[in-house]
């Protein structure tokens, strides 16, 4: 089976507000589609309820062939890597290091595989300098990339990065580019982004939102 995510006549509010109408939309492995559309058209809310981080109001979504419903949020996370918009919100160890290797050593990974994955991660990020360094000294691209990191050493089949280029300068964009390339080998990627050229440059396929509804999904 090709496809991974299936989102089903889905409805969305937030605070008695529909953010998201009637919404149909398959993500297939190894795709590259990128969720486009002006600020407030609800990509962000779509890649949380797509994911189960929000409950929609009614509709249908299917995770690799299984309901929603039938997952935990762990047994998803397992499968799916999100990197939210803020990466503050996904960065909770004191040092770069203790957070990268945070999820290798909850599944008892033995010490020298842990430091091994770590360390080809700090160097893909070029984050070697900053192994002990305290995660609040981190500039917002440098969040970015422990962030992004810390996604990969999870080894996800599918990836959902909600602007993973806000504070990336133009070098460590296109870093980011080259490793986008390489994963999107054995993963499928979901991209929410406003950077028009990083979207034209990656995607197999561009949907646009506005509303809370797809006006448009077609391939670049
Ligand atoms: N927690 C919340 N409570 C109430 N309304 C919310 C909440 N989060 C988002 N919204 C509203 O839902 C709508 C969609 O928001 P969402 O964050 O999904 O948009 P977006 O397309 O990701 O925007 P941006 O491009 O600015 O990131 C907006 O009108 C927003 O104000
Ligand atoms: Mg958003």
């Amino acid at each position: 089976m090709n496809e991974f995510i299936r989102v089903e006549k889905l409805f969305c509010s937030l605070n008695k507000v529909q953010v998201l109408k009637n919404i149909n939309l398959v993500l297939n492995r190894k795709e590259f589609v990128s969720l486009v559309g002006p600020n407030g058209s609800g990509k962000t809310t779509l890649g949380k309820v797509s994911t189960g981080i929000i409950k929609p109001d009614s509709g249908n979504i299917f995770i690799d062939g299984k309901d929603i419903s039938s997952l935990s949020l762990s047994e998803i996370g397992r499968k799916i890597g999100y990197l939210f918009q803020n990466p503050d919100r996904q960065i909770f160890a004191p040092t770069v290091y203790e957070d990268l290797s945070f999820a290798l050593k909850y599944k008892r990974t033995p010490t020298d595989i842990i430091e091994k994955r770590v360390n080809e991660v700090l160097d893909m990020f070029e984050l070697k300098h900053l192994k002990d360094a305290s995660i609040y000294r981190l500039s917002q691209g440098e969040k970015q990339r422990l962030a992004i990191g810390g996604i990969l050493l999870n080894d996800p089949q599918y990836l959902i990065l909600d602007e993973p280029t806000t504070g990336l300068d133009p070098k460590r964009k296109n870093d980011l580019s080259r490793i986008l390339k390489s994963l999107i080998e054995h993963v499928g990627i979901l991209l929410i982004s406003h950077d028009k050229s990083f979207v034209l440059e990656h995607s197999h396929r561009i949907v646009e939102l506005r509303d809370g509804s797809i006006i448009d999904d077609k391939k670049n």
